[in-house]
């Protein structure tokens, strides 16, 4: 194995994404982030999946085992809904090294509620997970990719949405989604799955092998953005991050 691919074994990679993350962390003060412009940036491809609308305890714990025997992060933006009765699952990803996102509590559309619904369906989820991990900061997913420049300046999060997006609700044919996924994934691409179906489960675990096979390092999102050496800013909508020119 050569010194790069040493060097870029998954758990340093995480390790050193970790530290950027931390080095971006907003109001860190200016010589930090300095500093941060001495390191060489590492090399892609990189690739984040992503996963709406669960956690579901019929399907998450098998993706979370295909992901952990594989060694990939990847992001979840769950549904303040499917948070009761599911707290040890949530806690089972963070604890995996998995980003935990927002997707609203009642995965209402974002482009249609008005300040006060706003704040009932994202405050309170952002809450709710405060209370039950580690992580205080959460990534906004708005449900359908759609957000009113209103609520997106309500957000207090970066919103991601996504560059890859093989419809997976829409049947549950893990070959066809697979086939859009393996064609139109480059470096930076955000993918979306949800983590809701089996079929989808089956999708992504064989596009984690098919895409690692091409080379590709699976991240967080939030791993992303420090591996590009980019801050993420609140209200901003993301839908890749490729490499610098
Ligand atoms: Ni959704």
């Amino acid at each position: 194995m050569s010194r790069l691919r040493i060097m870029l074994r998954a758990g340093t990679l995480a390790a050193l994404a970790g530290a950027l993350v931390w080095l971006w962390l907003p109001g860190r003060h200016g010589r930090e982030q300095a500093a941060l412009s001495e390191f060489p940036l590492p090399a892609g491809p990189f690739v984040a999946l992503t996963f709406d609308d669960g956690p579901r305890a019929g399907t998450t714990p098998v993706l979370l085992d295909g992901l952990n025997q594989r060694g990939v992060h990847a992001t979840f933006f769950v549904v303040g809904e499917n948070v009761e009765g599911n707290e040890e699952l949530l806690v089972r990803m963070e604890r995996e090294g998995h980003q935990i996102g927002l997707h609203t509590f009642h995965h209402r559309s974002l482009a249609e509620v008005n300040a006060a619904d706003f704040y009932r369906e994202v405050d309170t989820l952002r809450d709710a997970l405060r209370g039950l991990l580690d992580q205080q900061d959460f990534m906004l997913r708005p449900p359908y990719g759609m957000i009113t420049p209103s609520n997106r300046a309500r957000a207090g999060a970066p919103i991601i949405l996504w560059s890859v997006d093989p419809e997976d609700w829409s049947d549950q044919d893990t070959a066809r989604q697979l086939s859009v996924i393996l064609d139109t994934t480059e470096d930076g691409a955000i993918i979306l799955l949800h983590d809701i179906y089996p079929s989808s489960v089956e999708t992504a675990l064989q596009a984690v092998d098919a895409l690692m096979a091409q080379g590709y390092k699976f991240v967080t999102v939030e791993e992303l953005f420090a591996l590009r050496g980019q801050q993420p800013e609140c209200g901003q909508e993301y839908r890749k991050l490729p490499p610098p020119e």
